[in-house]
């Protein structure tokens, strides 16, 4: 039996702000359980959900010297779905609101929880042959491993892969106080290892440290090794191409499934969604009070509003699509205050064709996947996205810029082979932008065979984890020498 122990930040059902947390929550229920025994481990956040906080099932504790501090660390333990779940506690570091906050903090939570993933080991016994580390947050086990757990017999040999989720963030900070955060020492601090450009910076110790770097998609892959998306690590990305590659996400079936999903009032399958997906619409527009209108073209977007996603390009074009338009645009995402007044404005300003909903919510995500016409993410880059592939699974067509996942898993329509999964456009350019969308629309109201037929082939298409996760045993098993 081959041990791996996940190591991230966030994690579904127990806490989350992105795609991250779908990944690490529903890729090691995949694995074959015959040959391989993952774990998780992750923080125990106050903010966590209640429902799950309770059910902890408290193991030991013991104190732990990092930086210049002596703190507490408590392990807990859950099972859920089959997989085990360890969870350090702390309340120092993670009685936040939020798992994320002020950088400084979270740099030095996240240094304490990466030391603490690896002490926590012994005492639970458990020796993973492969620590998987999940973004920036994790950066620093390959480091501590190598620094001083190596050091010892338990640890002795123990490997570790680096996974990036997204390469903006980096966990960066002057090196004096990373040091001081941190206790690592000078060796650590310079340029072929955690230092760049002259601070100290977490991600990078973890992707130079780690003996397999891997990424969300293939086009990911390839994008991180240049500059413009580089994020100033294009350098080492490239050195290090050799022991880099792309495995594309997938989404839980089960969770994200329009046949079974008890978020949405009208279940629906690719046999009779002509008949019934419609009607998660007109239940959708009574809810948030939109025109009742199943004719209407329905745009959804379930989003971070960061400038990652592309709302520059949305903020350009905005009235002119709403004025010369049929459509009605639903929108769920929180972030950046600027994006978030801007959709409050155009909901108050376009009345019953646009709803924003500044807020999280589970439940009304789902219903947006089950019952727009077509999902719009025009992203600046991104790693993969798993928002496009929850609109596929609900026969909602994506728009989307063609980079990163989004490139590898939206096929472009193709009007004269009757081809393609949904609408892309290359530039990062807020006309190239309309101009997809208003083809999007033309397909739709003149064409609707058309239409309903690339619905029946974005329903068909397959973004469950079953290849993907074989690629990730297959690593495992090249990793461990099989
Ligand atoms: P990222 O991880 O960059 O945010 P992904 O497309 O990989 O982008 O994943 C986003 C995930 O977060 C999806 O599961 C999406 O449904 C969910 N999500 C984003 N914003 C919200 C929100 N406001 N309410 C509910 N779910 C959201
Ligand atoms: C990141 C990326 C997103 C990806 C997700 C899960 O948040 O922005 O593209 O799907 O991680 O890997």
């Amino acid at each position: 039996m081959k041990k791996i122990l996940f190591a991230a930040s966030e994690c579904v059902p127990f806490i989350k702000t992105g795609g991250l947390a779908d990944v690490v929550g529903s890729l090691p229920k995949e694995f074959d359980k015959r040959y391989f025994d993952c774990r998780v481990i992750l923080p125990k956040y106050q903010c966590m959900r209640e429902e799950f906080k309770n059910k902890l099932e408290y193991i030991s504790h013991f104190y732990m010297d990092i930086g210049n501090k002596n703190q507490y660390v408590g392990i807990l333990k859950t099972e859920y779905e089959g997989i085990t779940f360890y969870f350090i506690d702390n309340e120092f570091y993670f009685s936040g609101q939020k798992p994320y906050g002020d950088l400084l903090w979270d740099v030095e939570k996240f240094a304490f929880f990466s030391k603490a993933c690896l002490s926590v080991l012994p005492v639970i016994g458990f020796r993973p042959e492969i620590i998987h580390c999940h973004d920036w947050q994790t950066g620093l086990i390959p480091v501590y491993l190598n620094d001083s757990f190596q050091g010892g017999e338990f640890f002795r040999g123990i490997k570790t892969i680096m996974t990036i989720h997204n390469l903006k963030f980096q966990g960066v900070w002057d090196v004096k106080t990373i040091k001081r955060i941190t206790g690592l020492n000078d060796y650590y601090f310079t340029p072929d290892k955690l230092e760049a450009y002259k601070d100290g910076n977490l991600l990078k110790g973890g992707l130079v440290y780690a003996d397999a770097i891997t990424t969300v998609s293939n086009t990911y892959a390839e994008e991180i090794k240049t500059a413009f998306y580089g994020e100033g690590l294009d350098a080492l990305l490239r050195a290090r191409s050799n022991d880099l590659r792309g495995i594309l996400n997938g989404i839980d079936y089960t969770d994200y499934n329009p046949a079974t999903d008890k978020h949405i009032k009208y279940p629906y399958d690719a046999k009779n969604f002509r008949k019934e997906k419609f009607k998660n619409k007109k239940a959708l527009q009574e809810e948030l009070g939109l025109e009742v209108n199943e004719r209407k073209f329905m745009i959804g977007i379930v989003s971070r509003l960061t400038d990652q996603k592309g709302f520059d390009l949305i903020s350009y074009i905005f009235d002119e699509l709403c004025s010369t338009e049929d459509v009605q645009i639903v929108i769920l995402g929180t972030g950046e205050e600027r994006y978030e007044n801007m959709f409050r404005h155009f909901d108050w300003k376009y009345g019953n064709k646009v709803s924003a909903n500044i807020y999280y919510s589970e439940a009304l995500s789902h219903k947006i996947y089950a019952a727009c016409d077509a999902f719009l993410m025009p992203s600046l880059f991104e790693p993969c996205g798993l928002s496009q592939l929850m609109s596929l699974r609900y026969g909602t067509i994506p728009i989307v810029r063609e980079t990163g996942g989004l490139k590898d898993t939206v096929e472009p329509y193709n009007e004269y082979e009757s081809k393609g999964t949904g609408f892309s456009f290359k530039n990062y350019n807020a006309h190239e932008m309309l101009g997809t969308i208003r083809y999007a629309i033309r397909v739709y109201y003149d064409r609707k065979r058309e239409w309903n037929k690339m619905v029946d082939r974005a329903m068909a298409a397959d973004f469950s984890w079953g290849v993907s996760a074989k690629k990730y045993q297959e690593m495992y098993d090249w990793m461990l020498g099989y």
